[in-house]
């Protein structure tokens, strides 16, 4: 939807917003040319919990969000089809679980062996008694390590919100240092022009990912949330 279908949808909900993502959100978390994401994320967890606006879109209602959700959940399932990602016998990793809505994907597939890291560290309770058998940690993917080697790494709607260029190049070292021998990594959304929006959304092009994968198989696809998306093997 444009800025302007935005605004005569809902004049006051949209200035507020503004005023936030302008004003009062870089006052509060804002850092130099960043934010500070552990404090952000886990803010805005503590007030959505489970709700699908924590980690989708707070300008949307619920069931807008749960819409857009199912959306790109089919999308996820069938990138993951496509490209026969068996994935009941590896190890993965699912980078920022947020509301953990890709992580009951994964379980209903059949993962097993699963660990998901996060910033913010909220939920994890509440992610342990859903899904016990999983492996929750909490890491700045930016600057943190990580350690073991993955066979599918998954950071699905993470990227855009690590604004800093050095941050992502670090983030995206360390996820190629996690990926096993024959590891594949899921990236979205990208977009086709890297760009600064405001203070926590940042969207970054395939070509900037690509740059930090030197040696890799690179498969491109459409469709995440109208966005790109990429897919990197390790062979
Ligand atoms: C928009 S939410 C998406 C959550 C989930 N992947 C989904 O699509 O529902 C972004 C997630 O990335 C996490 N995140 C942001 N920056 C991070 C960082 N530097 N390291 C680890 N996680 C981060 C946030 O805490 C949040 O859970």
């Amino acid at each position: 939807m444009s800025y302007f279908n935005k605004f005569i949808n809902d004049p006051t909900g949209f200035i507020k917003r503004a005023v936030y993502k302008l004003v009062l959100g870089p006052l509060k978390y804002g850092e130099e040319g960043g934010y500070d994401a552990d404090k952000y994320w886990n803010d805005r967890f503590r007030k959505y919990g489970y709700n699908l606006q924590g980690a989708g879109d707070e300008s949307k209602t619920v069931e807008e969000n749960e819409a857009m959700y199912i959306e790109a959940g089919s999308a996820f399932e069938k990138i993951l089809a496509k490209e026969e990602i068996e994935i009941n016998n590896i190890k993965v990793l699912e980078i920022g679980v947020g509301s953990a809505f890709y992580t009951q994907i994964l379980n209903d597939k059949g993962v097993k062996n699963y660990t998901g890291l996060d910033i913010a560290d909220v939920l994890f309770e509440e992610h342990m008694k859903k899904f016990p058998e999983f492996n929750f940690i909490k890491r700045d993917i930016t600057c943190d390590q990580v350690e073991g080697k993955y066979d599918l790494i998954t950071m699905i709607d993470v990227s855009q919100h690590i604004v800093k260029e050095e941050k992502l190049v670090s983030a995206l070292n360390t996820i190629k240092g996690c990926m096993s021998d024959k590891g594949i990594f899921l990236i979205a959304p990208l977009t086709t022009v890297s760009k600064k929006h405001h203070f926590y959304v940042h969207s970054w092009s395939p070509e900037f990912v690509k740059n930090q994968f030197e040696g890799f198989e690179f498969i491109d696809f459409d469709g995440y949330r109208g966005d790109k998306g990429l897919i990197i093997r390790a062979s």
